[in-house]
């Protein structure tokens, strides 16, 4: 497929096919994929998102086939991840009149990665909408899906929705559209939905309402398959993948304290699980029967435990607990330790230490990211002093809402 092939009246599909096995978010694409990018002939000619920074040259030359680049009058950038917006460098070097489009978030991400900090940028909300000279252009902010930033563009007149990631297969093939694939698509598309958007899957929500009053007769994304046919069971199969199962789930909750800070952690844990339609279960390692709090451990789906520190180690009663969990059949349980502190916090890093002993799947930082990218979900959860911030308690809902979508995943 030749960049330049027309899709709809003066809509042209630029990108770049790459039949390459390319890593990608610790996956090997083994069939591939496309960075599919939109060049829509208006009277203010706009790109609808680049394609990966190793095809930046050819490209803007390729585009510079089908138009001047000095009239390109906007860039739009749903989504600054580099298989995206690798190709603005090259572009905007040549189309120096445009202007870049993209959400607020974007701006100093874009002009970082790519030095356009001289550049127009002309920041989007949700619901705004751009004149693009004979068509109207309407964002939807759609954050976390999958990054931060991201957004999706919809044409007005042409009922073209363009969701970048969203919606997307990672396939390369000459055939644009799914409908000419010659095979049954689905199992691709569920496969990178599988891989991309459901670690996000609490924001499809968002994006399932920002869709659902939109007259959508086309679906291009920025990977892969544009669709045109079965508009309707693609985005169902969003919100069917996306759904909580109704399985019952169990949380227990196990702390010691010193001055109620990892109480208050506790209890805003116990909040977050119980409005997320998870049962909890809490214990003050203290107070509570130790033999109660290990039947509770053994019954649960995922397990939370926190100490404070004091002089360097934990408080209490705990550490006896701790050392009865290999006694325990934890497998394919989750956990996660937490505590207030004040100055160093050692005793919930000895919790962690005591919970990978286990068989259980413990919650890190690390792990988070490598599987999901997100950077706003922290383990072990630490909050120095008491919880009193709106950041420290997001920070603690923050790690219950990722771990609640864990184990209410329906697939
Ligand atoms: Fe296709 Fe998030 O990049």
């Amino acid at each position: 497929m030749e960049a330049g092939f027309e899709i709809a009246k003066d809509i042209y599909w630029v990108g770049k096919i790459d039949k390459r096995e390319v890593p990608f978010h610790r996956l090997l694409l083994t069939k591939g994929t496309t960075y599919n990018s939109y060049l829509l002939k208006t009277g203010k000619p706009t790109v609808i998102d680049t394609v990966d920074m190793e095809f930046g040259r050819e490209y803007a030359e390729r585009i510079a086939e089908l138009i001047d680049p000095l009239d390109i009058q906007y860039i739009v950038i749903n989504h600054t991840e580099p298989d995206h917006s690798g190709g603005l460098a090259a572009l905007a070097s040549k189309a120096t009149n445009a202007t870049i489009v993209c959400t607020e978030i974007a701006v100093p991400e874009i002009q970082q990665m790519y030095k356009l900090q001289h550049r127009d940028f002309l920041v989007v909300k949700d619901g705004d909408q751009l004149d693009i000279g004979g068509k109207t252009l309407l964002f939807k902010e759609t954050p976390y899906l999958h990054t931060e930033e991201t957004m999706i563009t919809y044409c007005i007149e042409d009922k073209i929705l363009f969701p970048c990631d969203i919606f997307s297969t990672h396939v390369a093939v000459n055939q644009l559209f799914a409908d000419e694939a010659g095979y049954d698509i689905t199992e691709d598309y569920i496969g990178y939905y599988q891989a991309i958007i459901h670690p996000h899957r609490r924001y499809v929500r968002t994006l399932m309402d920002a869709v659902k009053d939109l007259e959508i007769d086309m679906i291009a994304p920025s990977h892969g398959f544009i669709l045109r046919n079965d508009i309707a069971k693609y985005i169902d199969l969003y919100a069917t993948l996306s759904s909580e199962t109704t399985e019952g789930k169990k949380v227990a909750i196990v702390y010691v304290t010193i001055k109620n800070n990892t109480k208050k952690m506790a209890h805003i844990l116990r909040d977050s699980f119980l409005e997320n339609n998870i049962e909890v279960e809490l214990w003050d390692a203290d107070k509570a029967e130790e033999q109660d709090i290990l039947n509770s451990i053994a019954a649960a789906d995922a397990v939370f435990i926190g100490s404070s520190t004091k002089y360097a180690d934990m408080t209490g009663n705990l550490e006896s607990i701790l050392r009865k969990l290999e006694t325990l059949n934890l497998d394919g349980k989750l956990a996660a330790a937490f505590g207030s502190y004040g100055w160093s916090g050692e005793a919930i890093e000895v919790v962690q230490d005591y919970l990978n002993g286990t068989k259980m799947t413990v919650q890190s930082t690390s792990h988070v990211i490598k599987t999901t990218g997100m950077t706003h979900v922290e383990f072990p959860i630490r909050v120095r002093f008491s919880p009193k911030e709106d950041e420290q308690i997001r920070k603690i809902k923050n790690a219950a809402e990722f771990v609640s979508d864990l184990l209410l995943s329906a697939i």
